[in-house]
């Protein structure tokens, strides 16, 4: 005899709504990511306290928020950082998750993280609108962790993707949720599984692991390997693992670029709908970071090797560059804050958010307005 359905908190009314961002699944597949959401919003509301349709609706608006943002509604904001040689790098931000840092050198590209699946179309598109003739010429994928919004699109790009063991371990397992130092590492399973299957990600057909034996170090971090292309010459950090195990960091020196991921941002650029979106996963799984201790003190370590290598490079007339994990490129300015130095450009498929975008946005920003409230 069939087991019978019995969900407490997912009405069929919800279920059905949502249904359609996990089209993907099978049949039993989808069942199960169900009984599991069912099971997050049980926790969420009996462990923490929280209101059972807020959870229901900030579940659904991740679908919400990046479906009704591809397409025609796409948006991106960039900049473009002329560099030795010819080559351009250019960081672009999607309406939501990490930034691509793209490079374009007379050799083809190489990117440094790929963002959400789901907006694989839009940036073809976007592309080729920028002239720099989609992605069949990119020659390398370096990734810095394994979060959707940074490797998403991995499985689409014509080259092998690049990352550190542990990564690679992590999206075997489907889950960071064994790395995690909290108390719910299913919560973290079921939201890592969720998204995923949200925001379409494309599993890497094939892997590069990273070197993991250090060959020096920079300030606390291990520099355990080298990439080099078109001129180029990466130098991979190792991170502590505060916000994912297995995240890297890169750096070219001639040209002073940084890559810190999501251990580094410049906040005052992540725009207020990028802000609201982002702050889902603290609502969902108390934090973003799989040890939130742990990343306050690797930013710090980062922040203090950055601006080291800024002295540095001040000396041979250059400056550093921190091509962050979410935002925009920025710099230190006369005080020691980050600063953006190169404009950022708006590029709309539409020309503009459509009005119902719109309105959405400003739902959700009210709902995070009501979730920082109950954080305090
Ligand atoms: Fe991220
Ligand atoms: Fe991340």
């Amino acid at each position: 005899m069939t087991e019978e359905k019995i969900r407490k908190y997912l009405t069929p009314r919800f279920e059905k709504r949502i249904r359609r961002y996990f089209l993907s699944l099978t049949e039993d597949g989808r069942e199960r990511c169900f009984s599991d959401i069912d099971h997050t919003i049980e926790t969420l509301s009996k462990e923490m306290g929280k209101d059972v349709k807020e959870t229901r609706w900030i579940i659904e608006s991740i679908g919400l928020y990046l479906t009704s943002n591809a397409g025609k509604n796409f948006y991106a904001d960039y900049q473009k950082i002329p560099l030795a040689g010819g080559a351009v790098l250019w960081t672009l931000q999607a309406p939501g998750g990490g930034s691509i840092h793209l490079v374009q050198t007379n050799e083809g590209k190489l990117l440094v993280d790929c963002g959400y699946g789901i907006n694989y179309e839009d940036w073809c598109r976007t592309l080729e609108d920028l002239g720099l003739s989609g992605f069949s010429d990119v020659k390398h994928l370096l990734c810095t962790h394994g979060d959707a919004d940074h490797i998403g699109m991995a499985g689409n790009l014509p080259c092998a993707s690049y990352m550190h063991p542990v990564t690679k371990q992590l999206l075997d397992d489907g889950s960071p949720g064994f790395a995690a130092v909290n108390d719910y590492p299913e919560l973290v399973r079921t939201y890592t599984f969720s998204i995923n299957t949200i925001s379409h990600l494309a599993m890497p057909k094939q892997i590069i692991p990273a070197k993991t034996e250090p060959l020096r170090y920079r300030g606390i971090f291990p520099v355990i390997d080298e990439v080099s292309f078109a001129g180029l010459h990466f130098e991979v950090w190792e991170s502590k693992g505060g916000h994912l195990a297995g995240q890297l960091f890169f750096y070219e020196e001639n040209e002073g670029l940084l890559f810190t991921s999501d251990c580094l941002i410049n906040p005052a650029t992540i725009t207020k709908p990028r802000r609201v979106f982002g702050a889902i996963p603290n609502y969902l799984i108390t934090s973003a970071n799989i040890n939130s201790k742990l990343a306050v003190e690797e930013r710090k370590a980062l922040v203090s090797a950055a601006k080291e290598l800024d002295t540095e490079l001040k000396q041979q007339g250059k400056r550093l560059r921190l091509c962050c994990g979410h935002g925009a490129v920025s710099v230190f300015d006369e005080t020691g804050n980050m600063a953006v130095a190169d404009p950022v450009m708006h590029y709309a498929r539409c020309g503009a958010f459509s009005e119902m975008v719109h309105q959405k946005l400003m739902q959700l920003s009210w709902l995070v307005r009501k979730m920082t409230l109950s954080f305090v």
